[in-house]
């Protein structure tokens, strides 16, 4: 096979010239950058391991990992040789062919990522959970997607009702000591023992690569479909976005189970043969500065939420680290706050770069660039290709200044496929010219920049995690104290907002705060800690539509002392 080797920088990528970028570029134009352009034969993980395997960067580190216990590094030809381990044990013993869904429960370690790519090597689908998910919110993901194979540890399999899940055939177990059956099989073992050479699997641009399940405001988590044609988005604004150039060293702090640690942690790094940075482990400021150094780090994407909490900690600590050669640091998720952009400036001499995107986007979409004149505050433009613009409800384009719905224009290479098994929740997102609406409302100023506002639904955005009320409300009633729940975002200094639940207690119950803190671990054992209510607030009877519905409009307005609007379809 003809190797393309990538070139280190090509073109604008710097974005110097926004306006002409945006005026001519055309994603038709990236397709050259792939392997498949010439060969017609397209697979993501070839894209993004093999080919740098197969050139000039056959011994450059691919993947730096680090927790506790291991400290390792891995060169894009070890990666390919791993990866293609972890697809042969996947097949020859897990039957995994084609668009088979394969999911992957285990916490941050090489491992995952050698199954994540294998499996994207067969031309499976993957779905990522998060290592914090407890056994109903894993069911869920789980039964919808009819998962065929699931790769986990033995500590997470108490997890896994598996007597529950018919299609599920084959679970490997990443672990020491582990006792094979039928169904369950020992995946180091095996790796070890596999072959380095693996057939790909070509796929068509247009098939399954990813699975992502994500939280609207109402009804279960859906699961988001996103194709290999992804990689060209995630391949252009690796580029324009994370500025990402051949000798830099790039920390994504999200975790796999979310869209961030899957599209911005493996595969813009990789499709880009970057050097990735990946730490296991729980979030700690001391640990995090440590990563920065030891590694010299200099492009680092991270949320909010956590520089909120490494300026908690005091600039004390940093201090104590050489962060100098930090270059490029970039935030995403939830609004980032212009007292975090000042701090940042202050104690790592950058100022941090805001993105917006979406699980349901792909890739980022509006952003602030390097060369960018950033406006604190604000999302950022959206990148050449996107078409962004604010819309009315009926999807009539507002001018400047206005608020409503922020919308962007079908048709950017990431753009998800479809929602699995839910084509009519797919459709419900498209008006009917063509924009596709986010759920955020926002403004454009008279410069073309995106002010971020809120949600127009209910969604709660909490340390940079999306949490659905209706899951979270489904859990609650689950308890047998509980009658009625109704589950809202509150806003809080640090975590954006936390979840607050009021709920209505069956009769012959007393209110207590044991009683709180055992609904709340029972929500946290049921779903995962992340969708558990910080704060829980009795009342005799919850606002309610006359169909019943919880009013969560009527809640919010409750806890931050608003009007409560509209009240005539409330019931008596
Ligand atoms: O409300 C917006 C918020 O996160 C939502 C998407 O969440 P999720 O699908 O979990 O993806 C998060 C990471 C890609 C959006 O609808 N959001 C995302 N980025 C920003 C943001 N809110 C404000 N500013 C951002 N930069």
């Amino acid at each position: 096979m003809n190797v393309v080797a990538l070139p280190a920088v090509k073109g604008d990528y710097n974005l110097t010239n926004y306006d002409e970028t945006y005026k001519h570029f055309d994603w038709k134009d990236v397709e050259k950058e792939f392997t498949w352009s010439e060969t017609g034969k397209v697979n993501l993980a070839y894209e993004a391991i093999d080919r740098h395997a197969e050139g000039f960067r056959k011994n450059k580190v691919a993947l730096y990992y680090s927790d506790d216990s291991r400290d390792e590094k891995y060169t894009f030809k070890d990666l390919k040789e791993l990866t293609n381990k972890a697809g042969n044990v996947l097949k020859e013993y897990g039957g995994v062919e084609k668009g088979d869904r394969v999911f992957i429960f285990m916490p941050r370690s090489p491992e995952l990522y050698f199954a994540l790519l294998g499996a994207v090597k067969l031309g499976a689908v993957v779905g990522p959970l998060f290592e914090a998910f407890m056994e109903g919110a894993v069911r869920d993901r789980l039964e919808d997607s009819e998962a065929k194979v699931l790769v986990t540890t033995p500590a997470l399999l108490d997890r896994v009702p598996v007597d529950k899940l018919p299609a599920l055939k084959t679970i490997f177990l990443v672990g020491r000591d582990i006792k094979e059956d039928e169904k369950q099989i020992d995946f180091l073992k095996h790796l070890a023992d596999a072959s380095k050479q693996l057939e790909l699997e070509w796929v068509d641009r247009m098939d399954g690569l990813i699975l992502h399940y994500t939280s609207g405001s109402t009804g279960k988590p859906k699961g988001v479909l996103h194709v290999h044609n992804a990689m060209i988005q995630h391949y252009q604004t690796a580029k324009w976005v994370l500025d990402l150039k051949e000798e830099d060293v790039y920390w994504c702090t999200a975790d796999p189970g979310w869209v961030t640690g899957t599209s911005y942690g493996i595969f813009a790094p990789w499709l880009t043969g970057t050097s990735n940075v990946i730490v296991g482990g729980r979030f700690k400021p001391e640990d995090w500065y440590k990563t920065i150094e030891k590694f010299g780090v200099t492009v680092w994407y991270s949320a909010p939420t956590a520089f909120r909490m490494l300026m908690g900690a005091g600039d004390e600590i940093i201090k104590k680290h050489d962060l100098t050669s930090l270059r490029h640091v970039l935030s995403v998720g939830e609004p980032l706050n212009p007292e975090v952009i000042r701090w940042g400036k202050k104690v790592f001499g950058q100022r941090i770069h805001d993105t917006w995107w979406m699980t349901e986007t792909g890739a980022h979409l509006i952003c602030n660039y390097p060369s960018m004149n950033i406006k604190p505050g604000s999302m950022g433009k959206p990148i050449p290709g996107v078409e962004a613009a604010i819309v009315d409800d009926q999807g009539n384009v507002l001018p400047p200044n206005r608020m409503g719905n922020l919308a962007i224009k079908k048709g950017w290479p990431s753009m998800m496929q479809t929602i699995w098994n839910n084509e009519p929740k797919y459709q419900s997102y498209f008006f009917p010219n063509g924009w596709y609406v986010s759920g955020d409302s926002a403004y454009m100023d008279e410069d073309g920049y995106f002010w971020f506002q809120g949600r127009v639904d209910d969604v709660i955005m909490t340390s940079g995690e999306r949490v659905g009320p209706f899951e979270v409300e489904s859990k609650l009633i689950e308890h047998p104290a509980v009658a009625e729940a109704g589950v809202i975002g509150k806003p809080d200094p640090v975590r954006g907002e936390i979840i607050k639940a009021f709920v209505a207690l069956m009769d012959g119950y007393e209110e207590s705060d044991e009683l709180k803190e055992e609904i709340r671990q029972f929500v946290k054992n049921g779903l995962a800690a992340h969708s558990a209510p910080r704060e829980i607030e009795f009342r005799d009877k919850l606002p309610k539509t006359r169909s019943g519905k919880i009013m969560r409009r009527v809640l919010k307005a409750w806890e931050l002392d608003l009007p409560a609007g509209d009240l005539s379809t409330m019931e008596d």
